[in-house]
């Protein structure tokens, strides 16, 4: 059989969150440490993409650093992942470009990221100049970048979250109309949905936790100390009901903190036998349980975290450097058969 080549990509967008973790960067660790050596595993600090809202130079170039090294003190070893910088690899802009001769400008503007990203209604259209005259090329075409990413490297599967699935789809798409035009090149991408791995904001439990939520005490940084999780965990939404049990519909926010527990349990039990452990305790005491068990799970991160973050100039440079030339040498070969079937 084909062998597996995996790829995924994070924003430069500040210290990802405890959502962005289990829902995102837990997996890849996952499937760097179960592979056997049998398959590629190449994630990316999409950078190109960051620049689709504005940013300021030298916050970019903190934020940069900042996820790099995240990804090494969760455990992403450079040794059996390749990792890299999207802007250090100029084939991911190049094929985007070639690609974007052939994706489709009606597929593009029914996706939903560029309506969500400037506040307007699903059903806006590119005909109402009025709403889209804050709209970039670059966001527009947004899609087309991550396609050219899955597809530079000629990646089989690709972990995302649940609401990357309308960009895999497009990304097959768009492989599928090349192909067509100039030849088996590109194979389908196939995306690793994770199995409901949504956590939900502290402060209002009916949202997702996000960074652009406007209340950082809605969300737990990777970064954070025992303390700030201890603080934030205390003030988190919850109701004044006696006992605890499961209960998402009714009870939000302690439901919440039950699935917290949950992703970081190890023993297979569902939420609800869970809260039936915890059913007398008082909810000081569940949210002391939930914030110890997130501290004892992030602590070795965290250190790890600013271990490397603190070590000399050049350093994650260094490892950066080497992620990037083997990048650009598995996307050289991708772009050699693209460029002949072109006829460039
Ligand atoms: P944010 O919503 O904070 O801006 P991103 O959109 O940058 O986060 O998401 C990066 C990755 O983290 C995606 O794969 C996304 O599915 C995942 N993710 C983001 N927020 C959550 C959450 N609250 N729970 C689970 N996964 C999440
Ligand atoms: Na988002």
């Amino acid at each position: 059989s084909q062998q597996q080549i995996i790829f995924s990509g994070i924003q430069p967008t500040g210290i990802p969150h405890l959502g962005n973790y289990l829902g995102a960067l837990r997996e890849w660790v996952r499937l760097q440490n179960e592979s056997t050596g049998d398959r590629k595993l190449i994630f990316s600090v999409v950078d190109l993409h960051a620049l689709t809202v504005p940013q300021e130079a030298s916050q970019l170039r903190q934020w940069r650093r900042e996820i790099f090294a995240v990804l090494l003190a969760i455990g992403l070893d450079p040794k059996r992942s390749t990792l890299f910088f999207q802007s250090a690899v100029p084939a991911h802009a190049e094929l985007m470009w070639i690609l974007s001769t052939v994706a489709s400008m009606g597929y593009l503007s029914r996706m939903t990221q560029w309506k969500s990203k400037l506040q307007l209604p699903e059903d806006v259209s590119l005909d109402d100049t009025n709403a889209t005259s804050k709209l970039r090329l670059g966001l527009f075409s947004y899609p087309v970048l991550q396609a050219a990413d899955i597809l530079v490297h000629r990646a089989t599967h690709v972990p995302v979250g649940d609401d990357q699935k309308q960009h895999i789809e497009f990304t097959r798409y768009t492989a599928n109309s090349f192909n067509h035009l100039f030849g088996p090149i590109f194979p389908a991408p196939e995306g690793l949905i994770s199995p409901a791995k949504r956590v939900m904001s502290l402060k209002s439990p009916l949202r997702k936790m996000s960074k652009s939520d406007a209340d950082p005490r809605s969300r737990i940084l990777l970064t954070d100390s025992g303390e700030d999780i201890h603080k934030k965990i205390k003030q988190a939404l919850t109701d004044s009901e006696p006992n605890i049990t499961y209960d998402p519909d009714n009870r939000p926010g302690v439901s919440n903190l039950i699935e917290i527990l949950g992703h970081f349990d190890s023993s297979g039990k569902t939420c609800t036998e869970l809260a039936d452990e915890l059913r007398s305790t008082s909810m000081k005491s569940l949210k002391s349980v939930v914030a110890t068990t997130i501290d004892a799970h992030l602590r070795d991160i965290r250190e790890r975290y600013f271990e490397i973050i603190g070590k000399e100039a050049g350093y994650l440079e260094g490892v950066a450097e080497e992620g990037a030339r083997q990048a650009r040498a598995n996307a050289d070969i991708t772009m050699g058969a693209v460029r002949s079937a072109l006829g460039l």
